[in-house]
């Protein structure tokens, strides 16, 4: 009987390869998906098959994962609890999409992850097969050997699995185009400031450079195409605003978030673009939605970033919500400046050809166009409601 093991080559999951030979006799087929997350793939495909895997994929997903992961999780508004942009809960579902669709490849039974007992990963990935495939048994190593860190080297060790100590980070890492999430270690005090080496995208703020840097970001429909007048094809736009965001401090996020499971964990992010994007986007959204939709989106981007956070990204009230939040994004086009400076992001300039900011409106000089001679009456039946309470009772009060 054979496996997909989702595979970083990181030594949980290569542990795993063996262990699960061992415990269940099963044949392992790794599968490792690339978001964007920058590793040698030939070498973890190479490390995959010493390590006991009869076979070893490798897919490219990014253009998968940014087509329909990031692109309707951005037009979304979607920053869990108003600071994290889900890069990581973005990438579980479409991982776990592309093995159900590896297993029935491969004729495997079972899918495999690395995910801890204690995390939302192994919700999200859970969840995610039991929906698209609920035949395809689901084993997590590490949530059921239940070792210590110690334990699982003396593991390794035994089985010859190569643990390069010096490629062991102190902290829990996972990354793809959208962020990277940096956990654990000395973290988990939340009274101490991340150490330098927590952070690896981004400059320190204090150190950035001192002159600003204006990025000019065009969108169609929500979706961003252009960078200073350039089309750009997703992923190295989403590349590029990285460096550049990167460079100038930009993305950096500190977090002590509500997990699913019901604990709060402190979390390091850095999601340059992600954070230039959400923030250009909301802009221009100022530019070109009704105050009605605005006032309605921010529940929508609550709900929504909560169903992703939560692993329901399949669910079917999430497809309601995206087919509502893809409709509001029709006339959500045109050119937003952002000005990057020493870790601040400055929206400094806006335009749409669908633009519902009328200058021949809001204007104070020659040509106003509003019409003022209503405004009295208008107010009059605003207010008329009001002043029939304060007649009838607040006047009526003993001060
Ligand atoms: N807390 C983030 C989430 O739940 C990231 C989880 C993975 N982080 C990590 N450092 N391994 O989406
Ligand atoms: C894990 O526990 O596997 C990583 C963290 C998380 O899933 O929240």
């Amino acid at each position: 009987e054979k496996v997909i093991l989702a595979y970083s080559g990181g030594l949980d999951t290569s542990v795993a390869v063996k262990w699960i030979n061992e415990t269940y006799n099963m044949d392992v087929v790794t599968f490792t998906c690339d978001l964007g997350q920058g590793r040698e793939l030939d070498a973890i495909k190479e490390k995959a098959i010493k390590t006991g895997a009869v076979d070893a994929i490798i897919e490219d997903a990014r253009n998968l994962f940014v087509d329909n992961f990031v692109w309707p999780s951005l037009m979304a508004g979607t920053m869990y609890e108003g600071k994290y942009p889900l890069a990581t809960a973005l990438g579980r579902p479409l991982i776990a999409w592309r093995m159900v669709e590896a297993a029935k490849e491969h004729g495997a039974t079972a899918v495999a992850h690395g995910c801890t007992g204690k995390g939302n990963d192994q919700v999200r990935f859970d969840v995610s097969v039991q929906t698209l495939a609920p035949h395809l048994k689901v084993i997590a190593p590490v949530r059921e050997w239940k070792w210590t860190r110690t334990e699982e080297l003396e593991y390794a060790r035994k089985h010859g699995i190569e643990v390069d100590a010096t490629k062991q980070s102190i902290y829990s890492v996972d990354q793809n185009l959208w962020g990277r999430s940096v956990e654990a270690g000395i973290l988990e005090n939340p009274w101490i400031a991340p150490p330098a080496d927590a952070y690896k995208w981004t400059t320190d703020p204090l150190t950035a450079p001192d002159e600003p840097v204006e990025v000019v970001i065009e969108f169609d429909q929500g979706r961003p195409t252009h960078i200073d007048g350039e089309p750009m094809d997703a992923v190295p736009l989403i590349e590029k605003l990285n460096e550049i965001g990167g460079a100038n401090g930009v993305g950096r996020i500190d977090h002590v978030e509500n997990r699913l499971v019901g604990i709060k964990s402190r979390e390091i992010y850095e999601a340059p673009a992600a954070v230039i994007l959400h923030h250009a986007h909301k802009e221009l959204e100022f530019l070109t939605l009704s105050r009605q939709a605005q006032r309605f989106n921010t529940y929508v981007s609550q709900t929504c970033a909560d169903i992703i956070y939560d692993g329901l990204w399949f669910s079917a009230f999430h497809k309601s919500l995206m087919a509502y939040v893809s409709e509001t994004q029709k006339f959500v086009s045109g050119h937003v400046r952002v000005q990057l400076y020493k870790g601040k992001i400055t929206a400094t300039g806006m335009k749409s050809e669908y633009s519902l900011y009328s200058e021949e409106l809001a204007t104070y000089e020659e040509g106003d166009k509003f019409p003022h001679e209503t405004a009295i009456g208008f107010i009059k039946i605003h207010g008329l409601s009001q002043q029939t309470q304060a007649r009838q009772q607040l006047l009526k009060e003993e001060p």
